[in-house]
């Protein structure tokens, strides 16, 4: 095995192994190690690729085919019988999906020439010019390794909360809810964040009843409050009971279901549910990757410290995704690790931090980018915000899917584009748009100018930025 490295990067999710393949594009020896082992298989991709954004996509496919299925062909004119759902069917799919991509990073890292070391990574000493790093692989052997430079790649894993400890069965993580071998008939949620709201779907549209604890007053309080409110209606009638200002104090299982107590000001409340999902956010993942003395240094939160290019306190090791500052999420992670590989090569390489998109996959999807209304009023802009409607959209009503909306925001003084927001079908892709725009410095007259095509739910962007200056012409 060889044993010294230009390049070692520690994680092979979307971070570590997008870091690896540039490294090694760029000349670079590279290895990645990684530890996982997916379904009795040691697997590349990360959370993402495992138990993260694709399978959950896969399942909110599923539900969502399956849904329509049910309830929307009718209006078409289509007699579909009876429907029903093969759960068993639909996790095989997600695995093979999983298996299928996972095994296509395998491809890629060997077709680039990194070394795919299998088993966990330790940085012992990062100090110097050669750094260490030990390598403890699955088989059991341990062996040091030598690098000029280390990228950290660890991810995160889910937060726990002594008040609903998870037991792998009756109340789980992400990763159990994208295991249920069936709808539970009664489903409660501890977090109306994104896991909260895409997995609750999924479940909700196969036939659970699903109620949604938020301990925060607000609704998704990071989205622009138009499109919180608008996305909150819509999840409501879809049949989401999402309960905001509740707080879980406890949960526990009591003859194989599981009793949740609440506190909604002040006053106490049980109830009770076949299978509880605990998703109240992510933490670094930093256990076994840092040595004592290896001289790296963590954050209050315990994050890897690092600055806007991604380098931390120690010359040579720089830190990205999961593990830093900023979104938890894998186009983040991914341009970070091409920025900090980019950089060891002296590149001028720089991640806009201002327009990464968010996107939540519910049906329809809610998405922004850049700042909201209420970001830019306490920022000192001057704002002015357009919003249309896709109930007046052609082609969102000719899909059966005239409901939600899109709004920009911008700077009165100047005409300057600051956000684009969306709740509605497609809106994940749509607000792309405003990222292009944003990136661009672009006004809300260009997007006035330009010639959308129709019929586009795309069309509602461009009435959007006409209604910032009152000239809709659909509305
Ligand atoms: P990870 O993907 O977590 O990868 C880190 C890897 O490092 C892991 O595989 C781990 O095993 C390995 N590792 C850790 N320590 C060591 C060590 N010491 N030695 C060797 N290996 C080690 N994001 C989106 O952008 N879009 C989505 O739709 C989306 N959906 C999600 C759905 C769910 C249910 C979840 C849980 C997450 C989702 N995310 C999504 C978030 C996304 O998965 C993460 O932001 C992304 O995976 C972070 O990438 P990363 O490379 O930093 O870390
Ligand atoms: P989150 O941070 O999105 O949401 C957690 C929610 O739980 C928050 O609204 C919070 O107020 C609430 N909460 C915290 N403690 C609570 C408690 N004790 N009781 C009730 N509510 C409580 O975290 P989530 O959903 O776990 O997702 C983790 C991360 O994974 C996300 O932040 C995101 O970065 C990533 N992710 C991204 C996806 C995407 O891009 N589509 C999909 C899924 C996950």
């Amino acid at each position: 095995m060889k044993t010294s490295y230009d390049l070692v990067v520690i994680g092979g999710g979307p971070g570590g192994y997008e870091a690896a393949i540039r490294g090694a594009q760029l000349g670079f020896s590279v290895a990645c190690i990684e530890k996982r082992v997916h379904k009795g298989e040691p697997a590349l991709g990360g959370t993402c690729l495992n138990v993260g954004c694709i399978p959950s996509k896969a399942l909110l496919d599923s539900s969502h085919r399956y849904e329509a299925a049910k309830h929307e062909m009718a209006e078409h004119g289509i007699t579909t019988g009876d429907v029903s759902i093969d759960v068993a069917k639909m996790l095989e799919r997600k695995d093979n999906i999983v298996k299928g991509l996972t095994a296509g990073v395998a491809g890629l890292l060997k077709g680039n020439g990194v070394d795919w070391l299998q088993g966990t990574g330790t940085l012992l000493d990062g100090k110097g010019a050669e750094k260490k790093v030990k390598f403890a692989a699955l088989t059991g052997e341990e062996s040091e390794i030598t690098a000029k430079y280390v990228i950290l790649a660890a991810g995160s894993v889910p937060i726990e909360i002594p008040v609903a400890k998870t037991d792998g069965e009756y109340i789980v993580d992400s990763t159990g809810a994208l295991e249920f071998s069936e709808a539970p008939k009664r489903l409660g949620v501890i977090g109306a964040g994104v896991i909260g709201l895409e997995l609750g779907s999924v479940w909700r549209r196969l036939g659970s009843q699903v109620v949604v604890y938020e301990a925060m007053p607000e609704f998704l309080a990071a989205a622009d409050k138009d499109i919180s409110k608008e996305a909150a209606k819509l999840l409501k009638k879809q049949g989401l009971d999402i309960r905001v200002n509740t707080k879980v104090t406890n949960a526990e299982v009591v003859n194989g279901e599981v009793v949740v107590t609440t506190d909604v000001n002040g006053e106490t409340k049980t109830e009770v549910f076949d299978r509880l999902i605990v998703c109240v956010g992510r933490r670094a993942y930093s256990e076994q990757l840092l040595a004592e003395g290896c001289g790296i240094t963590l954050t209050e939160r315990g994050l890897v410290d690092v600055d806007e290019q991604c380098k931390t306190n120690l010359d040579g090791v720089y830190a990205i995704g999961d593990l830093v500052r900023g979104p938890m999420l894998a186009h983040k992670a991914m341009e970070e690790g091409m920025m900090a590989v980019e950089r060891i090569h002296g590149e001028k390489a720089q991640v806009n931090y201002d327009t990464i998109i968010s996107v939540i996959y519910t049906h329809p999807e809610i998405a922004w980018v850049g700042l909201t209304e209420e970001q830019a009023k306490a920022q000192g802009y001057e704002v002015k915000t357009g919003s249309f409607n896709l109930a007046a959209n052609g082609r969102a009503l000719a899909q059966g899917e005239g409901v939600g909306l899109i709004k920009v925001v911008a700077d009165e003084k100047t005409d300057r584009l600051l956000g684009m927001h969306a709740v509605g079908v497609g809106a994940g892709d749509i607000v792309h748009q405003g990222m292009i725009a944003l990136e661009f410095v672009s006004s809300i007259e260009d997007l006035q100018l330009m010639t959308f095509a129709h019929p586009t739910v795309s069309e509602a962007v461009h009435e959007a930025a006409l209604a910032a200056d009152g000239r809709a012409i659909h509305a």
